[in-house]
């Protein structure tokens, strides 16, 4: 039941963030009445939905009857208020917006095989969909960086970077790979690869961070151009975007890109060998199906055997936090 009807829960925190609440309380306590007004909501709404997010433990409630004031719990002020740095509501407001309603055909694309998304009926692909609207481009970027803030920290500072000088990470959107590992490994230089539209906004989210000295951002066309050649090349959820051919594809260019002794990093939500554990990694693999059709998630063996193919020497996988792992193959 917890499950079947885990949906309730999922979309009163996803409307609660598309609405902006925790960011109104990051401004200070309200009450009910205040929040409702605030938001634009009908009278419907309070208390009901703002004791639902006190039980869920996503916001704080300091009284009993209507001139007790909510506020939000440690937590969602840090990661769901728009204005803290560590915003990571990017990827759950995309939630809202793309996947929960894609998520609703999810029978439909186990029959047919197909993408369930904007690319349904025909037309441009993901990426070139998501960027041809400014805001889609922003808001998809926004969620890249969300959900991989966190993965991106533990590898800057868990990977020994002693042996290497330079980065490549193909795919790196707003460039924070790069940026979170130039700033935890002083001695690296980073470049962050991605489409022209992309390496826009990298170029200023660099220059923003302060290291625009060490990080420099290009445009690439990864199945086009060869990766720019590094001592560690990096992939952030690119690999399991695609079908198992142009996975290999990109897993040769990345090796052709390395000097010997050089490292090719996936981070990914790796699943486990026995795939019966790592269950986000196995839904992510369902929302490749939602999003791609043939594109797919895998494990840290089949990492090892495609690898191995191309000529990697060796493999490892290295955990990073929840559900995500870097895998690394060395030449
Ligand atoms: C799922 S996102 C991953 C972003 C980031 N690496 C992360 O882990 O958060 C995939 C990225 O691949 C980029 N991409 C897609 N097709 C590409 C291509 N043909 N050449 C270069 N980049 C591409 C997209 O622009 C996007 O930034």
């Amino acid at each position: 039941m917890e499950v079947g009807m885990a949906f309730w829960p999922a979309r009163t925190l996803l409307t609660a963030i598309k609405l902006g609440l925790f960011t109104e309380l990051g401004s200070g306590k309200k009450t009910g009445k205040e929040l409702q007004n605030a938001l634009g909501l009908h009278d419907r709404s309070n208390p009901d939905f703002f004791d639902t997010l006190v039980a869920l433990k996503f916001l704080e409630r300091d009284d009993e009857g209507e001139s007790s004031k909510y506020s939000n719990t440690p937590e969602t002020a840090i990661f769901l208020d728009r204005n803290s740095p560590s915003f990571v509501g990017g990827f759950l407001e995309m939630a809202h917006d793309r996947l929960y309603p894609f998520w609703g055909d999810l029978h439909e694309a186990l029959r047919t095989g197909k993408p369930q998304n904007e690319t349904k009926h025909g037309g441009a692909g993901v990426f070139e969909e998501l960027y041809s609207k400014p805001e889609r481009l922003e808001q998809f970027m926004d969620a890249m960086a969300g959900i991989s803030a966190g993965n991106f920290q533990a590898f800057a500072e868990k990977f020994d970077f002693s042996p290497y000088k330079t980065l490549t990470d193909v795919g790196g959107a707003t460039g924070l790979l790069s940026t979170l590992v130039a700033k935890a490994n002083p001695h690296m230089t980073c470049t962050s690869t991605d489409l022209p539209q992309a390496t826009e906004i990298a170029i200023h989210k660099i220059a923003a961070a302060g290291v625009a000295d060490r990080v420099k951002a290009e445009p690439i066309d990864f199945f086009r151009d060869e990766i720019k050649p590094a001592d560690v090349v990096t992939m952030g959820m690119i690999l399991h975007d695609w079908n198992l051919e142009k996975k290999m594809i990109l897993i040769r260019k990345a090796y052709d890109a390395l000097p010997e002794g050089g490292a090719f990093v996936a981070i990914e939500n790796i699943i486990d060998d026995a795939r019966r554990e790592n269950a986000f990694g196995l839904m992510m693999s369902l929302n490749m199906l939602i999003e791609f059709g043939e594109a797919f998630d895998f494990t840290g063996a089949d990492f090892d055997r495609w690898c191995r193919e191309v000529g990697f020497k060796r493999t490892e996988v290295i955990h990073l936090a929840g559900p995500a792992s870097a895998a690394v193959a060395y030449k």
